[in-house]
């Protein structure tokens, strides 16, 4: 019998994968409880969803019909929200995709990317899929990134920084003087504002000076459809051109695109809704900082980084998890005391404030 694995790629064969979040049913069946009672704070998504006029944008679609490999309408209103012209915009299915498609245009195997952890696991996962080597420049002891480790780490195969603003799971910023020192270097700079709608925060102004900078968006956290698998990203008309030449021609399906629409449409109640996380966030921050064992980093995110003292971020992990609240635990040593908590509803963060109160008097 032949041996499948000998005809793949090798460097694929033995890949690290990606652990994406489990689905609700499957959390509720690990803590004995029904899927309607998990509480997700694990993925920083939007529980309220996204508001009834996007929902309603999914009916009575032509789901028979290719969708726009052009995307034509969805960047004519991703042009207009951003304030771009529309050659400089294009959709990915989620961040996630424009970041495999960023690996693909830019790095030839073994040409190198540079990533700065702990921050988002997609970067490196693509890189590996790529075959582009990681080079890990880990951030400083307050999370900015170490900027001279970065610019040392330069050699003649380095190809691409990502670098997260706000940064997921540390919730801090890429400061405006950063990025110029890094896309002074010549390379090809991708600042991930995912979670741009929660702080205002963008690096958008350096786009007309750098053609070297593109910034990535989503719309699963801020709009909630992180189901439907929609971002974006803004760069040179250039950059976006070759994208838009590789990408997928269907990679943004009809539903998604109607919703998107939709979401920009009708921004000001998605944006509300955002706001009520942020507001949340205020409000977890306030409660966390009265209680003993338990500190927090500063988030410009719908999330919080948080440590604990004399108890092992496993421990709490497990204790919430048993009363149906589901974070997210990290398996690296420097966040071995912490867990990464999203923003909920009301009615969620009483409950997660009960929680870890029990656990740590507990
Ligand atoms: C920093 C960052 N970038 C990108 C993504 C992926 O977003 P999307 O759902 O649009 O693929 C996430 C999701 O957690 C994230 O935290």
């Amino acid at each position: 019998m032949t041996d499948i694995t000998k005809l793949m790629r090798p460097h694929l064969v033995k890949v690290a994968t990606y652990h994406g979040v489990d689905p609700s049913e499957e959390l509720a069946r690990s803590a004995g409880i029904r899927p309607e009672e998990v509480i997700r704070l694990n993925a920083n998504e939007n529980p309220y969803g996204a508001p009834q006029q996007v929902v309603d944008a999914l009916s009575g679609l032509s789901i028979h019909l290719y969708p726009d490999p052009e995307q034509r309408k969805l960047r004519a209103k991703l042009a207009e929200y951003t304030g771009q012209p529309v050659g400089r915009v294009m959709a990915g299915a989620g961040g996630d995709e424009i970041i495999d498609l960023l690996l693909r245009l830019f790095t030839e195997p073994g040409q190198k990317l540079i990533d700065c952890e702990p921050t988002f696991g997609m970067y490196s996962f693509c890189a590996r899929i790529a075959d582009a080597p990681v080079i890990m420049v880990p951030r400083n002891d307050d999370w900015s990134i170490d900027l001279d480790g970065v610019l040392a780490a330069i050699d003649d195969q380095t190809r691409l920084i990502f670098l997260a603003s706000p940064n997921n799971p540390t919730g801090n910023l890429l400061t405006e003087a950063e990025a110029r020192t890094l896309l002074d270097t010549g390379l090809v700079l991708a600042v991930d504002e995912t979670y741009y709608e929660f702080c205002g925060k963008t690096l958008c102004g350096l786009l007309d000076e750098y053609e070297n900078l593109v910034i990535l968006r989503s719309f699963s956290k801020w709009a909630g459809i992180a189901g439907l698998r929609v971002g974006y990203c803004i760069g040179s008309e250039t950059l976006i051109r070759h994208l838009m030449d590789i990408k997928q021609p269907y990679n943004i399906n009809v539903a998604a695109e109607a919703a998107a629409i939709a979401a920009l449409d009708n921004r000001e109640a998605v944006l509300e809704r955002a706001q009520t996380l942020v507001e949340q966030r205020k409000r977890l921050e306030k409660t966390l900082a009265g209680l003993d064992g338990v500190s927090f980093w500063p988030s410009e995110g719908n999330f919080l980084l948080c440590r604990f003292e004399g108890r092992s971020a496993k421990d709490v992990y497990e204790g919430l998890g048993k009363r149906g609240i589901f974070v997210r635990l990290f398996s690296t040593d420097r966040l071995k005391d912490s867990l990464r908590i999203s923003a909920g509803t009301p009615e969620q963060t009483d409950r997660l404030i009960a929680a870890v109160k029990e656990v740590l008097n507990g």
